[in-house]
Parts: structure tokens; C-alpha cells; sequence
């Protein structure tokens, strides 16, 4: 009832509507829409209250709001189940326990806070209260596991389409799970699989985006940067328009990918906006770094690169990290 009476709001922000048109309208007595928008007011939504004009919405909350989500984020696929926390450990491991007690697919846990947020590497992720989107998806694809690949370059694809479409920075794809403006990093996949020979069981798509950070801590500083600051206005950026826009693209690029694993859409779309092809880069793999050329990234998603004693290579993602000189790319 409360996520009608939010809807309710939403749909008619700058306007009054009665408490008794909100209760006729969904059989509740004034008691329960009162209490309903108390608890919508505790959530952030700043609702006004007067008395013979009824409730209007100010402003809603800059959290996020699993009512809200649900409202503004839909496909004619499937059905989201948003779950917003204000803390947790990292969403990735919140999703994993929940996906190993059956949790539905496409559930989302989003927080505004990580006390343990994971990296690529076994490396750790910086994620402050409210100043980024740190949320993981579950799907379970049928199909064959050696395509999940191509599901973070999907990802990938979908986060810089976002970021450009709403923000109009010029967002790049450093292949094969970060997204970098202006050479530092603003995004990281973490795509985490249970499979077993050939077929998947779930795939937990764990997605980082340092959104209006303005201070980063010192080992990061270097090659970290959030939309908000890469931006030449520096105004904070609506995380929710954002993530609108990531699930309008992903939805699509999944869908397309789904009913044919082998299309290019998602790899030309990283090919486009790729950081490294045509670059010279150092490769580092096992803690060896090698002067490479990044020739292109192959149909299936890998990258081919060329050595200097001129001998090819298709380096799968997963065992790499690229670098530019000092430089994070
Ligand atoms: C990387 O660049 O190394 C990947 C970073 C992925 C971070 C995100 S934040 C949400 C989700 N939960 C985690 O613990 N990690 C991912």
C-alpha cells in the first residue's frame, strides 16, 4: 500500500492530493494513509501536510528506495525485485547468500554503504555512504557457460551508455570491466559465475560506480575519479537517473544477447568506446608486465594483442590488468 501511495505521490508531484481521495482510492482508512506517509517522510520523501489540501511531494529521497526502483524501473521481460540496504558487507556477497537460498533472478541488492566491498583480484572497493551505486544483480542465463564472458562486456556497455546518456561525459571502456573518464576509473564489474560443465546456475553481476565522491583515499586518488568530479560543473549527479538508464540499456543488450549468445551488439559497443585499442600498453599477468599494441577485441570478447617481437595473442579477461605507463590508463 505504501509503494501506491509513493506512486500516487509521484504521479501527481506539485499537487495536492486529500488524504480522503488516497483512501477512497485504495479502500484504506485516513489512519493508514497517515501512518503510510509517516513512514515515507522517515524514508527520506519530503511530503507536505496540510490540512484540507492533503499531501504533495516535495522532493523525494536521495536514497534508494526499493518502492521507488520498483516504480521507475520496469521491463515487459521480467519483473525487478529491488532490495535496498543502508549498509551491508558487499551487495555481491548479500546476493550470493540470497541466490543460494533460491532468491529470484534479476533480484538487485543495492546499499548506499559497503563495510567489505570486493575488487577484481581480490582487491578491495572504496564505497562511502551515498556517493556511489554499489549494487549486484543475479541472473540465470541458459546458456553455455563460455558465453558468460560476454555478459560483463554487456554490462560494460550498458554502464557507459548510461553515464554518457545522462551525464555526457565521455565515458570509455577499459576491457574488460572498468570504465574510465578521462583516463581514471569510474566503474568496476565484478562478474562472479556457479556453473557446472555446461550449464550455469547463476551469475552475480556486481557493479561499482563512483558517482559524487569528491575526496578519495590516497592509494586510489591517483586513478579514481567520480562522475561528479570528471564533470566541469561539478553538481552532484542523480544516481537514480543513472540507474534508470543502465537497466533501459542492459535490458535490451541482455534480451538481444539471450536469444543469440554469438551477436556482436555489446562487443562493437566496447569496440566504439574502447580505452586501449590502438594503444600501447603493459600488460600485467601474474605479476610479469609485457609492452603490448591492442590490435582489437575479438567476436567472443577477448583481447587480441600484438608483442614487441611482433607475435600475436588473445589474452581471455580474468588474467590480466592493463596499465599506461604510470598512468591507471
Ligand atoms: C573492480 O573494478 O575490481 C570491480 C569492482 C566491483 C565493485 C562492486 S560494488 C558492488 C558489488 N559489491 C561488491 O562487493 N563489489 C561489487
Amino acid at each position: 500500500m505504501r509503494k501506491e501511495i509513493l506512486k500516487t505521490l509521484i504521479e501527481n508531484t506539485d499537487k495536492y492530493i486529500s488524504g480522503e481521495d488516497i483512501s477512497q482510492r485504495f479502500g484504506v482508512s485516513r489512519t493508514a494513509v497517515w501512518k503510510a506517509i509517516k513512514q515515507l517522510k522517515e524514508q527520506g520523501y519530503e511530503i507536505e501536510s496540510i490540512s484540507r489540501k492533503g499531501y504533495k511531494l516535495i522532493e523525494r529521497s536521495n536514497e534508494f528506495n526499493a518502492d521507488e526502483l520498483g516504480i521507475d524501473i520496469k521491463s515487459d521481460h521480467h519483473t525487478y525485485h529491488f532490495i535496498c540496504k543502508k549498509s551491508v558487507d558487499s551487495t555481491s556477497s548479500e546476493l550470493k547468500r540470497r541466490a543460494n537460498d533460491n532468491a529470484d533472478e534479476w533480484t538487485i541488492v543495492i546499499a548506499e554503504e559497503q563495510s567489505d566491498g570486493r575488487g577484481r583480484l581480490g582487491r578491495h572497493w572504496v564505497s562511502k555512504p551515498g556517493e556511489g551505486i554499489y549494487m549486484s544483480l543475479l541472473l540465470k542465463p541458459d546458456i553455455q557457460p563460455y558465453h558468460a564472458a560476454k555478459i560483463t562486456q554487456i554490462t560494460a556497455s550498458a554502464v557507459t551508455l548510461a553515464i554518457r546518456e545522462i551525464t555526457a561525459l565521455p565515458a570509455l571502456i577499459k576491457w574488460p570491466n572498468d570504465i574510465v573518464v578521462n583516463g581514471k576509473k569510474v566503474c568496476g564489474i565484478l562478474t562472479e559465475m556457479t556453473a557446472e560443465l555446461n550449464q550455469i546456475n547463476y551469475v552475480i553481476l556486481g557493479i561499482g560506480i563512483n558517482v559524487n565522491g569528491s575526496e578519495f583515499d590516497e592509494e586510489i586518488k591517483e586513478k579514481a575519479t567520480s562522475l561528479m568530479k570528471a564533470s566541469s560543473h561539478q553538481i552532484a549527479v542523480d544516481r537514480k537517473e543513472i540507474l534508470k538508464s543502465f537497466y533501459k540499456h542492459f535490458d535490451v543488450l541482455y534480451r538481444n544477447f539471450l536469444s543469440d549468445p554469438s551477436t556482436q551488439e555489446s562487443i562493437d559497443i566496447c569496440r566504439r568506446y574502447s580505452a586501449i585499442i590502438g594503444g600501447n600498453v603493459q600488460m600485467i599477468r601474474r605479476g610479469i608486465s609485457q609492452d603490448v599494441t591492442v590490435i582489437d577485441i575479438t567476436n567472443d570478447g577477448e583481447l587480441l594483442v600484438r608483442h614487441t617481437d611482433g607475435s600475436e595473442e588473445v589474452v581471455i579477461s580474468g588474467e590480466v590488468s592493463i596499465r599506461r605507463g604510470d598512468q591507471y590508463i
